[in-house]
C-alpha cells in the first residue's frame, strides 16, 4: 500500500493506491470512518462499471447514470441531484464517485452543488482517473459551448485507488490513460520519463504497475499542493492539452478519445516547440517513441487547429499560455499571441 498526502492545509488529504484493496474488506472502515456521521456513503457510477463491480456496494445506496462524455451534462446533473434528494443525503452525507473521469467530474460537482457543498471521495476505475482526474477537485459538466465549462474546484476528502480495477478497462482505455501517464513523466523529470519508457510496451499490453501509478500521482498531488486554483504552476499539466482539446473539438469529439487527442497534442507541441527554439533539438523523437511505443500512434497536422485554440477556455482574447518542454522534464509555459502561433504554424508542423 502506498499513500500519497495532497498537502492543501483544511482541505488535504489521502490518496491510498493499493492493488487489490476491494478484494478485501478494509476499504468499508474508511469509507464508513468518513461517512460517520452523515448516514452511508452514497454511490455514483456508470453502467458499465456498476454491471461490473456493484456488488461490492451491496446495501448502499446509488445512482446508476449511462456511460460517456456525452452524459456529462446538466440533465444527468439534475438527475443526479433528484436520486441525492430521494436518498435523503444530509449536509453531512458522503459522495462515492465510483467511476472513470466522467463519473468522478459530475459526481464531484454534484457533491460541491448538493446543499452548498457535501464531502465526496473517488474510487477511480480507470487509468486516466487514476493518474489524473481522481485528484486536484477539479469538478465540471459539459454544455454545447464546450466541455467542462461549468464546474468548480471541489477536493475530495478520500481518494481509493485499486489499480485491479484496470483487468476489465477495454485496452484502448488504457492507452488513452496512458497519454497522461507520458504527459506526467515528460514534465516530471528525467528519471519518470524513463520510468514511463521502460513501462510503455508493458503499458501497450493493457499492464501497468501501480508503482507507476503511484508515482504520477505523486507528482500531480506536489503540483496541486502548490497551485490548487491553476494561477501558475498547476499549468503545466496541461502539456499537449490545447492541441488535444482543439483536436477533440474538431472531430466534435467522435474520432479520437481524450487520451488520444492529447498525445497527438503533445506531439505538435514538441515539434512548435523544438520550431521556435524553445525545446531542446530531438526531445519531440523521443518523446513520439515513447507514444508509439504504448500504441498512441495518432498524429495530427496543426493546419485548422487555430480557431479551435481560440475557442478553449484557458485561451484569452490575444492568446495562450501554451505549455512547451525546454526538455524533457523542464516544462516551459510560454504566453503566445495568436498572431505569433499562426505565423509559427504557417506551413505546417511535422510532428514525430
Ligand atoms: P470515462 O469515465 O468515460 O471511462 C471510459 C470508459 O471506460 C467508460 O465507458 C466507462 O464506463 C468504462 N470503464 C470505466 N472503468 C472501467 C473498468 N474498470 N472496467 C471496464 N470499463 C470501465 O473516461 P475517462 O477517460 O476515465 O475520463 C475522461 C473524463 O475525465 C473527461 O470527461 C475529462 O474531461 C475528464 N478529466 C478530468 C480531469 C480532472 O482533473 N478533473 C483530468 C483529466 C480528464
Ligand atoms: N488535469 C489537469 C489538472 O488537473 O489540472
Amino acid at each position: 500500500m502506498d499513500v500519497v498526502r495532497v498537502e492543501l492545509g483544511a482541505s488535504a488529504y489521502d490518496v491510498v493506491i493499493s492493488e487489490g484493496l476491494f478484494a478485501g474488506g478494509s476499504w468499508r472502515a474508511l469509507l464508513e470512518g468518513l461517512a460517520a456521521d452523515g448516514g452511508p456513503p452514497f454511490f455514483v457510477s456508470d453502467e458499465h462499471v456498476w454491471r461490473l463491480y456493484g456488488d461490492l456496494f451491496d446495501g448502499f445506496g446509488s445512482a446508476v447514470v449511462a456511460p460517456g462524455e456525452e452524459h456529462k451534462t446538466l440533465a444527468d446533473l439534475s438527475a443526479l441531484f433528484d436520486a441525492f434528494a430521494s436518498s435523503r443525503l444530509s449536509r453531512g452525507g458522503l459522495v462515492v464517485a465510483f467511476g472513470g473521469g466522467v463519473v468522478g467530474d459530475m459526481a464531484g460537482f454534484a457533491a460541491a452543488c448538493w446543499m452548498r457543498g457535501v464531502r465526496f471521495c473517488q474510487i477511480p476505475t480507470t487509468l486516466l482517473a487514476m493518474v489524473d482526474s481522481s485528484v486536484g477537485g477539479k469538478t465540471a459538466v459539459d454544455i454545447p459551448a464546450g466541455k467542462n465549462l461549468v464546474g468548480a474546484f471541489h477536493q475530495p476528502s478520500l481518494v481509493l485507488c485499486d489499480p485491479a480495477f484496470l483487468a476489465t478497462l477495454p485496452e484502448r482505455e488504457i492507452r488513452s490513460g496512458m497519454a497522461e501517464v507520458v504527459k506526467t513523466g515528460a514534465i516530471a523529470s528525467e528519471a519518470l520519463f524513463g520510468q514511463v519508457a521502460a513501462s510503455a510496451a508493458a503499458a501497450a499490453a493493457a499492464s501497468v504497475s501501480a508503482s507507476l501509478i503511484a508515482a504520477c500521482i505523486r507528482f500531480k498531488a506536489g503540483v496541486v499542493a502548490e497551485d490548487e486554483r491553476e494561477g501558475g504552476l498547476r499549468k503545466i499539466l496541461n502539456f499537449g492539452h490545447t492541441f488535444g482539446h482543439a483536436i477533440e473539438v474538431k472531430y466534435g469529439f467522435s474520432r479520437y478519445t481524450h487520451g488520444e487527442a492529447v498525445a497527438a497534442g503533445m506531439r505538435l507541441a514538441a515539434a512548435l516547440g523544438e520550431r521556435l527554439g524553445v525545446t531542446e533539438k530531438g526531445t519531440a523523437a523521443r518523446l513520439g517513441e515513447v507514444l508509439d511505443a504504448c500504441g498512441l500512434k495518432a498524429r495530427e497536422s496543426a493546419e485548422g487547429l487555430l480557431p479551435y485554440m481560440r475557442g478553449d477556455k484557458k485561451s484569452s482574447a490575444d492568446g495562450v499560455d501554451l505549455v512547451l518542454l525546454k526538455r524533457i522534464g523542464e516544462p516551459a509555459v510560454t504566453p503566445l499571441s495568436f498572431a505569433a502561433l499562426e505565423d509559427a504554424l504557417d506551413g505546417g508542423l511535422a510532428p514525430a
